[in-house]
């Protein structure tokens, strides 16, 4: 028994071996027996391939060419008139609300709603605004340029995206919070639209931006937020002043 057990050791020691040697063997070091490795247990160890202690949780980066940063500061306000004919992409249009889409909100509501005119699409959008501003407003205070003002800007932009705030049901978190999330993915698509040369702007009139359930076919926990257009543009470089960031912000070391 104890002869057998020798033996099938032996055995064992050389099927290692084997599978071990031609990685030990492309090299002219001398060959080392289990001893020079620090005994059979370190001989495994030899063998087992390199773990290297990984955190429990990977954090998963998606790494692009472009960072973050010239997004932001390319993000400008592009305004109907600059837009050329060119279409723009359905695939790229939905790559925007995709970014869209991944706003923060609080508990997780996605309070954002979008509806997207393209085409001929756009004369309807052009027909609810001018409704809403006739609902809005009563006839002895309406002003008749206004309806044409945004139907033109609606027709020179090839596409115009209408932002909803979906009010949360149960109201589990302040109306705040909830058009702060709205912002949130409106920003997302504005940084995003640099990326595929496209300009775009937020446009929010007051008679637009009224009531719970005002704009025609919506939810009664639903309510615009403004127009977003967009397009392919040809624009001068205009000046983006801002005033300087450390007049808007306090620190507090001790
Ligand atoms: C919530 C929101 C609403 C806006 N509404 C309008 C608007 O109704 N009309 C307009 O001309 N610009 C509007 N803007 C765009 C701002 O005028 C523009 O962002 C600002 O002038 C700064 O220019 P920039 O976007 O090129 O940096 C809005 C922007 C935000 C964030």
């Amino acid at each position: 028994m104890q002869r057998e057990h020798q033996k099938n050791k032996g055995t064992r020691k050389k099927r290692r071996q084997q599978k071990a040697g031609p990685a030990h063997q492309t090299s002219n070091a001398p060959r080392r027996n289990a001893q020079s490795f620090g005994g059979r247990a370190g001989y495994r160890r030899h063998l087992t391939p390199q773990r290297t202690k990984r955190p429990k949780f990977q954090r998963t980066k998606i790494l692009t060419n472009q960072s973050m940063l010239p997004a932001i500061q390319n993000r400008k306000s592009v305004f109907p008139q600059f837009f050329t004919d060119k279409p723009v992409d359905k695939e790229v249009i939905s790559k925007l609300l995709e970014a869209a889409n991944m706003a923060p909100s609080h508990k997780k509501t996605e309070p954002w709603r979008f509806q997207v005119y393209t085409g001929a699409g756009r004369a309807k959008l052009s027909q609810t605004i001018r409704e809403v501003y006739e609902a809005a407003r009563a006839p002895e205070v309406r002003d008749p340029k206004v309806a044409p003002k945004f139907a033109k800007k609606v027709d020179q932009a090839p596409v115009v995206i209408t932002v909803f705030l979906h009010r949360d049901p149960d109201e589990s978190v302040p109306e705040w919070e909830e058009v702060a999330a709205v912002a949130c993915a409106v920003e997302n698509l504005w940084v995003s639209l640099d990326q595929y040369n496209l300009g775009g702007y937020w446009s929010s009139p007051g008679f637009l931006c009224g009531d719970y359930g005002q704009w025609p076919g919506t939810k009664p926990n639903e309510r615009c937020l403004g127009v977003f257009y967009l397009g392919h543009y040809e624009m001068p470089d205009l000046p983006r002043p801002r005033g300087n960031w450390e007049d808007k912000v306090s620190w507090i070391t001790d």
